[in-house]
């Protein structure tokens, strides 16, 4: 069967990562989360003093970045891809908030999104592969041949992510996340390089009152279409 690329772009917290990776699963195509790798490069910045009162070291990072290693491992006992940084298992640390506050600003960074992207577009040259981010199918994969665009209200996006936090933390704080969420939004829509928006052939996605089931099952079914055309 022939393999395609499947890009799928979206607003934070709306699902991208759950419908991708189980989509990637069921037909067998390998699973890229690219916020996970903007997180990544995050966190090392933030644990070596390249970022200090909020304030961003670009040309410390802009040395340090050629050395950073990030890399996905399936974790045996859960078949989920987990990233690491340099060698280490960074996963859990990715997703607190304190990396979520930064990482935006992260990603505005031009060097950062250059590197970033060059990466992610080797990661697809034998295709049968299925990544989610903001600029998928906009600037990373122009020609891909299945694109979605996944949207749902700030306030269903945050309710979400406070579930997961809680699930995986013990505790979280809904209204801190719904502002991070809506900085996030604003900061990834209105940046100079790349801004989140859908590619002019992506497939618009509104999941706020879809179940995961449901948006998986939407999904399958657009592969199928692309799939058998
Ligand atoms: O999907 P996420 O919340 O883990 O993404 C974290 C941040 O990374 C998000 O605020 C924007 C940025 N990002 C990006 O700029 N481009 C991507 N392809 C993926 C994520």
């Amino acid at each position: 069967m022939k393999k395609i690329i499947i890009a799928i772009d979206g607003l934070s917290s709306c699902g991208k990562s759950t419908m991708a990776r189980q989509l990637a699963n069921q037909i067998g195509y390998i699973y890229i989360d690219t916020g996970a790798m903007y997180r990544a490069v995050t966190l090392y910045s933030l644990e070596n003093n390249l970022i200090v009162d909020g304030k961003i070291d670009e040309e410390g990072l802009k040395k340090a970045l050629p050395s950073l290693v990030i890399e996905f491992k399936i974790n045996e006992e859960t078949s989920l891809p987990e990233t690491y940084l340099n060698g280490v298992n960074v996963e859990k640390k990715i997703r607190s908030m304190h990396v979520s506050k930064y990482v935006s600003p992260i990603a505005v960074l031009g060097f950062v999104r250059e590197a970033m992207v060059n990466q992610q577009q080797a990661m697809g040259k034998k295709k049968g592969l299925v990544m989610d981010g903001r600029d998928i199918g906009t600037t990373v994969f122009p020609d891909a041949e299945l694109k979605v665009f996944v949207q749902a209200s700030a306030e269903v996006r945050a309710k979400r992510r406070f579930d997961e936090l809680k699930a995986k933390q013990g505790e979280a704080d809904y209204n801190e996340i719904l502002a991070n969420v809506v900085q996030r939004d604003d900061i990834d829509m209105n940046r100079a390089i790349s801004p989140l928006r859908p590619a002019e052939d992506a497939l618009i996605l509104d999941n706020s009152e879809l179940t995961i089931d449901e948006q998986n099952q939407w999904l399958i079914d657009k592969y199928k279409e692309v799939i058998s055309a």
